[in-house]
């Protein structure tokens, strides 16, 4: 414990935040307490300026805020003495993959993190492998970033931030822009880094499929969390579902759809599996 709050988690309390362009305008984080304990998969959801980019830049101090606290194990963001550790622990990955590789070479722009760091170069070198390997782009190592799709490019940007060993990872929207191949294997990656190094994995989404690979969602609207379960939780509710502008999960349209054709489908049918391991019971 350090003060008031625990270790391994991010803490946010009372949080308002208000862009300052935009004096008269509301809010665009209201109010916000959440806890987001170590090891947690998150999805963020919701319709467009609920607020999800916002609180994402809040959790690793890219923005402060304008009241209340976020505290990244321990540390406040608003402590300048501590900001650089509160960036070496928790992560960004952003929508954008042409906007965040810098070197010419896909090993460089891996090592260009814990280069920063001071970390000495052949440490450097075992993380830069490790972080490759671990989103299945070792054999690009010499490549020049260009040339690559856009889901590779995500791939190598989700190994520089492994690279500095961060233990929260934060994916703003990482499958926006990609093709669906390149969305399928940068989910995959994201799966396996939570998997196996048990990494803490905060993914903003306006895909509800890929929402509902989380343990957890959280559903922003208007600058506040609405609802906070896990995907059962947060699905069982249609109709709330639909007030708060998003979707329900493809899968569960499509059980929808069949039960109104009479078939027998159970009523808490979320993801294809179930949707599957149903049609087989049937
Ligand atoms: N740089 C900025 N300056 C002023 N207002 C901003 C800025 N960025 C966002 N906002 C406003 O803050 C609110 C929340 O925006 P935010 O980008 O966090 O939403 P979002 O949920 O990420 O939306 P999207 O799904 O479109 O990415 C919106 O009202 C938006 O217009
Ligand atoms: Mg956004």
């Amino acid at each position: 414990m350090i003060g008031r709050y625990k270790l391994g988690k991010i803490e946010i309390k009372n949080l308002i935040y208000k862009y300052k362009q935009f004096d008269n305008e509301k809010n665009a984080l209201e109010n916000i307490n959440l806890t987001i304990d170590k090891g947690e998969f998150i999805a963020v959801v919701g319709l467009n300026g609920s607020g999800k980019s916002t609180l994402a830049r809040q959790l690793n101090g890219l923005l402060l805020p304008t009241k209340g606290v976020c505290i990244v194990d321990g540390m406040d963001t608003r402590n300048e003495a501590t900001i650089w550790q509160v960036r070496q622990k928790v992560g960004m990955v952003f929508q954008n993959p042409d906007n965040q590789i810098i070197a010419a070479i896909v090993e460089d722009d891996v090592a260009f993190g814990p280069e920063n760091l001071g970390i000495v170069p052949q440490e450097i070198k075992k993380r830069v492998t490790e972080s490759l390997r671990a989103v299945g782009m070792e054999k690009k190592r010499k490549f020049a970033p260009h040339l690559l799709s856009g889901g590779q490019k995500q791939l190598i940007a989700i190994a520089g931030v492994l690279a500095m060993r961060t233990d929260y990872l934060v994916l703003d929207e990482p499958t926006a822009m990609l093709d669906p191949s390149g969305r399928e294997a940068v989910l995959k990656a994201v799966r396996e880094i939570h998997e196996k190094y048990g990494i803490t994995i905060i993914l903003i989404t306006h895909f509800m499929n890929e929402a509902i690979m989380a343990d957890r969602i959280i559903v922003m609207h208007m600058g506040k969390i609405a609802v906070d379960g896990s995907p059962r939780q947060v699905f069982s509710d249609a109709v709330k579902v639909k007030r708060l502008g998003l979707e329900m999960p493809l899968a569960a349209q499509i059980a929808h759809r069949l039960r109104l054709k009479g078939m027998d489908i159970a009523n808490d049918i979320y993801s294809t599996d179930e949707l599957i391991e149903n049609l087989k019971v049937n």
